[in-house]
């Protein structure tokens, strides 16, 4: 009954998740704000579903999507067979503006654009956009199709994108663009041949001209004729020579093989991508950035000296166009990039006229050094370079320098001079650079801390992540700063050489004062994992933080998580996990664990029959369960042991010394379960031992005399038989009955903590069952187990889950293997979901991302209202907090608040999944639809 009103709960509360998230998820008929089929066409016109903002329609047989947000945006393709005058397309319940309208492949309807969109009671608002994308070659679009329209903004595109270059242009009728309506401000043209007048007649109030592979008319004249045109964006193959004189234009982006520009005067922006010649002609008062890119001839020389107000220079990907003089007469630069260039010297004078430069961006060239820079430089960035020490040297001459960058520079790996070479100067290039807050020298192969780094006082963040540094010593980890600042020394597979006379020395540093502390965070990982070599460090991080940088926080490849890439904190783990493995000189069998501070022997079921001497002194744990051991001696048991397992042996003795010893007044434990023990007089001094300190054996419960008397009992009466019995005994037969009883009864009773208990319980691996429902419920004869919904994205976990699970025996369905082809995805979805006993989802922004994805979540949940066991599971992967889930889907809230998920990352995740999917009634395999029955 209790797993009956568990399921029972379980379900009310998915119920109640339902109506919270009830409009994402909706069913067949949408009931939101979205389009609808009319009821007199409802034989040529069905809704299907919906996800989010998309809306899926069968209309005369073909699939339909339309995505609406109110008041935003509304798309229609029209590419699998509808035409946008069609009377049986879906219309929005209310007739409202919209900001943004694409109508995707849609022929020009024979009553023009507005019409047709009001008999779906859609419209572009006064400030709003058109987008007519992938237009078809044919009908010729005309003035009249665009008559109506109150718009700002007007795309007209004929291709698919990038991916997809259009085989013929778009070849508008000549009156097309004639009688724009007065509101443009925005046009678009891609892919078009326009008849050589065709922009003679653009609204007045245009400000931004887009042409792309536009053929036909030259954009010049137009240009002159646009009293507020700010802004041209041009790409034509064909373009040699613009004139811009006489235009109003302040922004000007051009891709072309231009041979000739000639500027306007109010010209401030000025992009040129394949030009074949970039000088700059024309008024050039008014510029301030220019940008260049894929060009391939060499700048000419003073070539920005006639245009004095250019602040901001970007050279990409341009092999060829810089290294010689340029840059001579650039007063006014103040911001150079010149990336992706081939750089590989530049002039020693190279930048002596920029003398107000302030950030200098040289990175992916091949440079080993670097030209004379001005003294007002304050960002370097030239990453991706092959800068060698010595060219860094004039750096620390830089009175304003605050950033430098320098990552992946692989000739920098021995710039703190080769450690152990005592010859050498083994101050780093920028020991004087006093003026640094940034110093980011990333994969450099570098394999030392620069000690004069310490010394530059302002440095606020040193970013030294994917290097090679190995060693650290004490002095390394106290990085003193007056502000706040962080040291990065993550995926260096460092080891912290902390001794105990380090420890020693730093329990003499006396905490900071807390106004004082500033804190340093200094970001360690390690590539291997933690042992007993970080034992002092681990203790000081314990019990001196302070000495050792306020705010270390380094990270171990877990000894217990490492089988899933986990990492814990040296600070979490315990101190005895900070063991090394020394059992190639431990007694056969057994395996030795050992720490500055003690060892542990492990000898379980090692077919031993006397109790194994330690190699070393120091025992702390000793573990002997499943041996032959028949006796335990007084000089088995070392002084400093604090465990002994000695369970599931044929001790039948303890010698009257061992067992002083074992219950002295050291804090011990000790295992005695599945033993012989002999509980006769002659153990009295065991037996009295043993009710001095009953709670010492940890498994009392369990331990018995060879006699087949509980040892508790044994050793109570002991004192009476052979002298007088404590008053302990009599209370502890009562007590663990009691307890266990009062364990299972919260487990079922108490309906108001039940839940809270369960999720304790479950996340601990316990009381799957119930948290899971049954497994009867679940002998049905569907053929999978589960059906397992992701993202394609998340490939490699969804192969991961069915290698592990399809092993342990259970049958999955997965879209790529097991969905027959052609059959219509929504149809599939719904089958999948059918004939799985669970879905399985694997959670992740791919997965929220994806269409198909949530329409199976949605499918999954719909199926699951109908039952009683939860037949949905989520999985959250890795780097997934349920939160996200939680902010990205009212629907997933409810679910994830409510029911249990698992995490990808949790220990007991295969285990809790396993239990979770429970395998069905082996039915054979279902036989695909068209297989012929078999023969009577
Ligand atoms: C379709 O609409 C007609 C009336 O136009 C109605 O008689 C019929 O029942 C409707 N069919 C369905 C399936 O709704
Ligand atoms: C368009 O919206 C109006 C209300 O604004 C509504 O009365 C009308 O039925 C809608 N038209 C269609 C075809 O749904
Ligand atoms: C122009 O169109 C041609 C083919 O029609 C294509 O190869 C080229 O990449 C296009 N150029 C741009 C800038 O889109
Ligand atoms: C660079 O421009 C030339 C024409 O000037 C063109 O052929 C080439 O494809 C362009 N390269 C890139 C990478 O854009
Ligand atoms: C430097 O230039 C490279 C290439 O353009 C760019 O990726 C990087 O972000 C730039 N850095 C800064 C700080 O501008
Ligand atoms: C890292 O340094 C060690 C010596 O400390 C050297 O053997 C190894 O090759 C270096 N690795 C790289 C990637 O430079």
């Amino acid at each position: 009954m209790p797993l009956l009103l568990w399921g029972a709960l379980l379900w009310g509360a998915l119920l109640r998740g339902a109506l919270l998230g009830g409009a994402l998820l909706g069913g067949d008929a949408p009931e939101g704000p979205g389009p609808r089929c009319a009821a007199r066409h409802n034989l040529s016109c069905t809704a299907k579903s919906s996800s989010a903002d998309d809306y899926f329609y069968l209309i005369r047989g073909k699939q339909v999507k339309i995505t609406y947000i109110e008041s935003q945006y509304f798309k229609l393709a029209c590419e699998a067979g509808v035409a946008l005058g069609d009377p049986a397309l879906p219309a929005l319940p209310r007739a409202a503006p919209l900001a943004r309208v694409v109508l995707l492949g849609c022929a020009p309807p024979p009553a023009g654009y507005a019409a047709a969109l009001a008999a779906l009671n859609v419209s572009v608002g006064a400030g709003g956009a058109l987008e007519l994308r992938e237009q078809p070659a044919a009908p010729a679009l005309r003035a009249a199709h665009l008559a109506g329209l109150r718009l700002a903004e007007l795309e007209l595109a004929r291709g698919g994108g990038l991916t997809r270059p259009p085989d013929e242009p778009l070849r508008p009728h000549a009156d097309a663009l004639t009688a724009l309506p007065a509101s443009l401000r925005v046009l678009r043209l891609r892919h078009a041949a326009l008849q050589p007048d065709a922009l003679r007649a653009l609204p007045p109030a245009l400000g931004w001209l887009l042409l792309e592979n536009v053929t036909g008319p030259a954009p010049a004249a137009a240009l002159v004729r646009l009293p507020a045109l700010e802004r041209l964006t041009l790409a034509d193959a064909a373009l040699r020579r613009l004139d811009l004189r006489g235009s109003a234009l302040r922004d000007v982006s051009l891709t072309a093989p231009l041979r000739e520009l000639l500027l306007g005067a109010r010209v401030e922006r000025l992009t040129l991508r394949g030009a074949l010649d970039a000088t700059l002609r024309g008024d050039c008062a008014a510029l301030r950035e220019v940008q260049l890119q894929n060009v391939t001839r060499a700048l000419p020389a003073r070539w920005l000296a006639r245009c004095a107000g250019v602040r901001r220079v970007a050279v990409l990907r341009s092999p060829g166009a810089l290294g010689g003089e340029e840059l001579a007469g650039a007063r006014a630069l103040r911001e150079l990039d010149a990336c992706w260039c081939g750089l590989r010297e530049l002039p020693a004078q190279w930048l002596a006229d920029a003398a107000q430069l302030r950030a200098l961006n040289l990175s992916h060239n091949a440079l080993r050094r670097l030209p004379a820079l001005p003294g007002a430089l304050q960002e370097l960035r030239a990453t991706h370079n092959r800068l060698e020490p010595a060219a860094l040297q004039p750096l620390g001459a830089l009175p304003a320098l605050r950033a430098l960058v320098l990552d992946h520079n692989a000739p920098l790996r021995d710039m703190c001079g080769r450690s152990g070479d005592l010859d050498t100067n083994t101050l780093s290039p920028l020991d004087r650079a006093h003026g640094l807050r940034l110093l980011s020298l990333q994969r450099c192969g570098l394999r030392d801390v620069c000690r004069d780094w310490r010394a530059l006082r302002q440095l606020a963040e040193l970013r030294l992540s994917g290097n090679n540094i190995s060693s650290l010593g004490a002095d390394d980890l106290r990085w003193e700063r007056a502000q706040r600042s962080s040291v990065d020394l993550r995926l260096n597979p460092v080891r912290v050489d902390f001794s105990h006379a380090d420890y020693l020395a730093a329990l003499s540093v006396a905490p900071p004062a807390a106004a004082a502390a500033a804190a340093t965070e200094l970001l360690l990982d390690t590539a291997q994992r933690c042992d007993c070599h970080d034992y002092w460090f681990a203790r000081v991080l314990r019990e001196r933080p302070w000495a050792v940088g306020a705010t270390l926080e380094p990270l171990c490849a877990g000894p217990a998580s490492a089988a899933a890439g986990g990492h814990r904190a040296l600070r979490d783990l315990r101190l005895h996990e900070l063991a090394c493995d020394v059992s190639q000189d431990c007694p056969a069998g057994c395996r030795c664990l050992e720490w500055p501070t003690g060892a542990d022997l492990l000898c379980e079921r090692a077919g031993l029959a006397a109790v194994p001497r330690a190699p070393r002194p120091g025992l702390r744990e000793l573990r002997l369960a499943g041996n032959d051991v028949a006796e335990l001696r007084a000089a088995d048991v070392p002084a400093s042991l604090e465990r002994l397992d000695l369970s599931d042996n044929r001790l039948a003795r303890v010698e009257p010394a061992a067992a002083a010893l074992l219950w002295d007044a050291r804090p011990r434990s000790v295992l005695l379960a599945g033993n012989p023990l002999d509980c006769s007089c002659a153990a009295l001094p065991l037996l009295r031992a043993l009710a001095g300190r009953p709670t010492r054996v940890e498994d009392l419960a369990r331990a018995r005399c060879a006699d087949g008397r509980p040892l508790a009992e044994a050793a109570a009466r002991a004192a009476g038989a052979c002298g007088a019995p404590p008053a302990w005994a009599l209370a502890l037969g009562a007590l663990v009955p009691a307890a266990a009883a009062a364990l299972a009864a919260a487990c079922l009773v108490r309906p108001a903590t039940r839940h809270r208990l369960k999720r304790f319980l479950f996340e601990r691996g316990l009381c799957l069952r119930w948290a899971l429902g049954a497994r009867a419920a679940d002998a049905d004869a569907r053929p999978y187990d589960a059906f397992v919904s992701f993202s394609h994205h998340d490939q490699r976990y969804a192969d991961e889950l069915t290698r592990r699970l399809e092993r342990a025996g259970r049958r999955l369905c997965l879209h790529e293997r097991d969905w027959l082809p052609g059959e219509w995805i929504p149809a599939q979805i719904a089958r999948s979901v059918r004939e799985a006993r669970r879905t399985l989802v694997l959670l992740s922004e791919h997965f929220l991302r994806s269409t198909w994805a949530r329409a199976e979540l949605r499918e999954a949940y719909g199926a699951a209202l109908g039952e009683r066991h939860p037949r949905l599971l989520l999985v959250l992967l890795p780097g997934f907090e349920a939160a996200r889930a939680a902010a990205a889907d009212p629907a997933l809230r409810a679910y994830v608040e409510r029911v249990t998920y698992l995490s990808w990352d949790d220990a007991h995740f295969w285990r809790k999944l396993t239990l979770a999917l429970p395998a069905g009634a082996r039915p054979a395999p279902l036989a695909p639809p068209a297989a012929p029955p078999p023969p009577p």
